[in-house]
């Protein structure tokens, strides 16, 4: 049975620098020419595309196989994408020049590709070479480092339209021969391309990192260069068991940056956690740490019934009232500054929201929020945790895991925490009904309810 009419699969194998494979002669050009040219003729519900490992014929590569009919095709090109797709997909006729239908020549060239792979893999192993994916994931700061100073100096706006490494070091204040090596390793991984001395955006970048266009994520990506600073502490972090304070942290640009990142991702999940939790019946919510304010602006856009109040710290609260403001939602948003850990939160709520924000404190100071918050809500109002939660072993999901650490050279007591410990401190603090509920992406929530007549 085969639920599409065609089912395409294009060969997307990493390899180690220097070894044939399908993306080092483009198949990844190839696969992204190949779902722009499906999505833009309407064939997504007939066609499935996949990417693929090795085949073993990477010397013909790229290479690409289309079922049912076992058409492989080798040493496709971007430019013949629309032929493929009018020819085989549209017409039912193979395209001829890209067929490799040998199967007796195909299937000894796998078979004595797979003999020398395994051949070389046993010749490194004997020698004691480190792995690839070993050496990769130690090398893997490189290419991170390399966009993060990017955007720290602004060069895809500077590159704009297209410039040569001596405009833009002019334009950004900087060494020109030092930017035309970053330059360089900006085009070699995939973010710049070269025609001569001249540099132009991709596609993607132009779209993304450009400070002038629409969807730039620039301002929201600083707070990630930010925290980079703090990671180069982890060992130290470690060996103390806390963050070791850094000289740019909490400056105002880094609050500002800060709450942008926030907001990055807030205005994506806000919607979700809406969806989720629902507007019937809720008249009142406390945001507690609000941030952007991302998550009230969702709430009161989804009802005018609902009324929210933002506690933020005081060197925030400013930045919110901007996103609040421009949201037009003043009048269902109200924002007060203050300290979650101190102040009194109030009464009568029928939400508590703490979404991204237990990870930034202790067990302690989690139990004695959630005892507050039990207090503060109305009978049968809830208590909406949002965060990245870990499995009850703690060593995955791996985004979790990692962000554990995020916290421990970030905060005095923060970590990432179980469903387990959540619903533990739910449930001392007074909340009967305690449930996870799964979202899409990295964070769920932790949903407890008062039961109180
Ligand atoms: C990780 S951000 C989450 C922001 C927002 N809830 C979101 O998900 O986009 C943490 C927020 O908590 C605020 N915050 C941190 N400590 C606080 C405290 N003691 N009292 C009030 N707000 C605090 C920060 O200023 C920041 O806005
Ligand atoms: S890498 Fe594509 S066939 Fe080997």
């Amino acid at each position: 049975m085969e639920p599409f009419r065609f089912h395409l699969f294009v060969c997307t194998q990493q390899k180690p620098e220097g070894v044939p494979s399908c993306p080092s002669r483009g198949s990844l050009a190839v696969l992204d020419a190949l779902d722009r040219e499906i999505q833009g003729r309407g064939l997504n519900s007939d066609v499935q595309l996949t990417t693929c490992g090795c085949m073993g014929l990477c010397d013909e590569g790229p290479m690409m196989v289309v079922y049912p009919e076992a058409v492989w095709y080798r040493r496709v090109q971007p430019s013949d994408v629309s032929e493929i797709v009018n020819s085989h997909l549209r017409d039912g006729k193979p395209v001829g020049r890209l067929l490799w239908n040998d199967a007796a020549a195909m299937k000894a060239t796998a078979v004595e590709h797979g003999a020398k792979f395994r051949a070389a893999m046993a010749v490194r192993d004997k020698a004691g070479v480190l792995p690839d994916h070993l050496d990769q994931m130690i090398r893997g700061y490189m290419p991170s480092r390399c966009l993060l100073t990017a955007l720290e100096l602004d060069i895809f706006s500077a590159v704009g339209e297209g410039a040569n490494a001596q405009q833009v070091g002019t334009k950004i204040h900087a060494n020109a021969r030092a930017v035309g090596m970053l330059l360089n390793a900006l085009v070699a991984l995939g973010l710049l391309s070269k025609s001569g001395d001249d540099y132009k955006n991709t596609p993607e970048s132009a779209r993304f990192f450009v400070q002038s266009s629409k969807d730039n994520h620039r301002n929201g990506l600083l707070h990630t260069a930010n925290i980079w600073h703090r990671w180069s502490t982890l060992t130290d972090a470690i060996c103390r068991g806390t963050r070791i304070p850094i000289d740019r942290d909490n400056t105002p640009e880094w609050t500002q940056h800060f709450i942008a990142g926030m907001q990055r991702n807030a205005k994506d999940r806000a919607p979700l956690v809406v969806k989720a939790v629902g507007t019937a019946g809720v008249r009142r919510i406390l945001d507690l740490g609000g941030g952007s304010g991302a998550y009230s602006i969702a709430f009161a856009k989804a009802s005018l019934q609902v009324q929210c109040e933002i506690l933020d710290l005081p060197e925030v609260v400013p930045l919110t009232a901007d996103y609040v403001n421009r949201a037009g939602l003043s009048a269902q948003v109200r924002l007060r500054a203050g300290d979650m850990l101190r102040d009194d939160f109030g009464s009568g709520y029928d939400i508590i929201m703490l979404n991204a924000i237990c990870h930034m404190f202790s067990e302690e100071q989690n139990q004695d929020l959630f005892r507050r918050a039990h207090r503060s809500l109305a009978p049968h109002g809830r208590l909406i945790v949002q965060d990245f939660i870990l499995n009850p072993d703690k060593t995955g999901p791996q985004h979790a895991a990692l962000f554990s650490l995020n916290m421990l050279v970030g905060t005095d007591a923060g970590a990432s925490y179980s469903e387990v410990e959540y619903t533990r401190w739910m449930k001392a603090a007074g909340f009967s009904e305690v449930c996870r509920i799964d979202l899409r992406g990295p964070s769920d929530l932790i949903v407890g309810r008062v039961k109180r007549e």
